[in-house]
């Protein structure tokens, strides 16, 4: 079988300045595309801008023989998201993939949290995907063709102490993943997410040091490119992946339990058939969802 190549595609990744975004832009670059190298270059809380992150990854693509140019905008602002999709037209005529990439961290418990702290985090991962996502869309309906990739967390997937406002951010782009699947089914639009663990300034203080040569960021974008590559036809899926490994994640749902006489006391008293998870389902979209639950009444 031969290599998968992205000859003759551009993609878009945003946050790839640093850390993750970073592999995989010199993934898809060494396999053939051409890369917009999307960074706002500041701190992990995302304060301090600079040109200079997304400028040195360009630099070392085209270095490497391939082909990138450097972009410095805020995908959390609608007019900074759609500079980001136009640098890719502008410079290279197309956009096939996007690689929502960018984040920050705002850790706090929830009492200490602010709304500033929230929102600011909702707005770099949920509304930057959405409005990098949105931007590029046309041009994917309009040419048949086009690849998502989002980044959730296992934080989101699963919750984690202290971090509120990412998880909630994180578990929200499962949604925008599915539904942006549905609705791109029909021009061969692919979106999948992806839940990394990897060892990156967001992280390093967190994992053991043994772990550094372990979990890294060039052990997440093999996914990242197969997810974004024209044979992968999967879409609407999340995958856990770090450190080598590759798996699935689902949302399913129990066989669950109904009557025609439901209170408070019967669901107390069938709990633990509520709580069944097997024969679970794994409906796609809500009418798959619907429809099995109605069937249910019959
Ligand atoms: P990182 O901090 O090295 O990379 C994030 C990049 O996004 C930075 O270069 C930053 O300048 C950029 N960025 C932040 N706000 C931006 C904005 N408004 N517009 C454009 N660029 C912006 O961290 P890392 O670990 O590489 O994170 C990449 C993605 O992976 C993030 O979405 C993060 O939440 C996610 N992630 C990382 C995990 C890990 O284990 N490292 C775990 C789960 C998720």
């Amino acid at each position: 079988m031969p290599d998968l190549r992205f000859d003759g595609q551009v993609a878009v990744v945003t946050g790839a300045g640093h850390g993750l975004g970073r592999s995989h832009a010199l993934l898809l670059a060494e396999r053939g595309a051409k890369v917009v190298v999307n960074d706002l270059g500041g701190a992990l809380d995302g304060t301090g801008p600079s040109s200079g992150p997304a400028a040195d990854v360009a630099e070392l693509i085209v270095k490497n023989g391939g082909e990138a140019v450097a972009n410095g905008d805020n995908v959390a602002t609608p007019e900074g998201a759609q500079a980001v999709v136009q640098t890719a037209i502008d410079t290279f005529g197309r956009v096939d993939i996007v690689v929502n990439n960018a984040g920050i961290l705002r850790d706090k418990s929830l009492g200490k949290m602010t709304v500033e702290e929230f929102d600011a985090v909702l707005a770099v991962h949920v509304r930057g995907s959405f409005l990098v996502t949105r931007a590029a869309f046309p041009h994917m309906k309009e040419q048949a063709y086009g690849r998502v990739v989002n980044t959730s967390s296992p934080a989101g997937l699963f919750g984690n102490f202290g971090q509120v406002n990412y998880s909630t951010a994180k578990m929200g782009l499962v949604g925008l993943t599915k539904s942006v699947a549905i609705e791109g089914a029909r021009a061969n639009i692919r979106a999948n997410a992806i839940a990394p663990i990897a060892w990156t300034r967001m992280t390093e203080a967190l994992f053991p040091a043994e772990f550094q040569e372990k979990l890294t960021p060039e052990r997440i974008s093999p996914l990242v490119a197969y997810l974004a590559h024209e044979s992968c036809e999967t879409t609407g899926e999340v995958f856990s992946v770090g450190g080598g490994r590759v798996a699935r994640v689902f949302v399913a749902e129990g066989p669950g339990w109904r009557t025609d006489d439901l209170t408070i006391e019967a669901i107390r008293d069938n709990w633990d058939a509520v709580m069944t998870e097997e024969p679970h389902l794994q409906p796609t979209t809500l009418g798959g969802q619907a429809t099995a639950s109605m069937q249910a009444m019959l």
